[in-house]
């Protein structure tokens, strides 16, 4: 079968990765939450270029990158230009992978695969998604909502690879949908488009 490649973009706590999880389940294609590629570089340390460019897979299964503290971490080294362009052919060896790939993070539609077969574009409201982290890392909700609105603004306004919608993405509003809800609609659109 030829590569088949869906691309996930939105921001924080949208609901991408469970999207992706599951989609990768139902249709048997590969899954990379391309967020941990930058949790991981933050976490490491250092020089965040040398650690970019020397990534291993320990690195990746470490048991801290899930923290907002990495999250922010993340946000910061994936401003850097050469960050980025170091993780860049990893990601599209990833995308064509045999039988099917997908692919979740912030710029995978724009600039990592321009020529996915499917972009979908997954978002919600500030509040909405600031709640759903907050259930998962508990704390104060409001810091929470302050540290989301932080991340989106330094996703959305840099200018290497900023976080925006692609032109062909089908955008996924999940503010007032169930996250099943959610998934049965990215998995129509892909269903719509999959053909083996
Ligand atoms: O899980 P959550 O949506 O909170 O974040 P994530 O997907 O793990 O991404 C963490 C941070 O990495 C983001 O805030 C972005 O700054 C950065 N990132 C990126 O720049 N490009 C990607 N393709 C994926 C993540």
């Amino acid at each position: 079968m030829a590569a088949f490649t869906v691309a996930i973009d939105g921001p924080a706590a949208a609901g991408k990765g469970t999207i992706g999880r599951v989609v990768a389940a139902r249709f048997g294609f590969q899954h990379l939450d391309t967020g941990l590629l930058y949790r991981a570089v933050g976490a490491k340390g250092g020089d965040p270029v040398s650690s970019a460019r020397s990534l291993t897979a320990e690195d990746l299964s470490r048991s801290d990158l899930r923290s907002m503290e990495a999250g922010q971490a993340a946000s910061r080294v994936a401003l850097i230009p050469e960050v980025r362009a170091a993780l860049v052919e990893f990601q599209r060896r990833f995308a064509r992978a045999e039988g099917g790939a997908v692919l979740d993070g912030r710029d995978i539609g724009t600039v990592i695969c321009p020529e996915a077969e499917v972009k979908l574009y997954v978002t919600a409201s500030p509040e909405v998604r600031a709640h759903r982290r907050w259930l998962e890392v508990g704390g104060s909700e409001a810091q929470v909502l302050a540290e989301v609105r932080e991340r989106d603004a330094r996703d959305m306004g840099r200018a290497d690879a900023p976080l925006r919608a692609a032109a062909d993405a089908v955008v996924i509003d999940t503010s007032a949908m169930t996250i099943d809800a959610a998934v049965e609609r990215a998995c129509s659109v892909i269903a719509a488009r999959f053909r083996i």
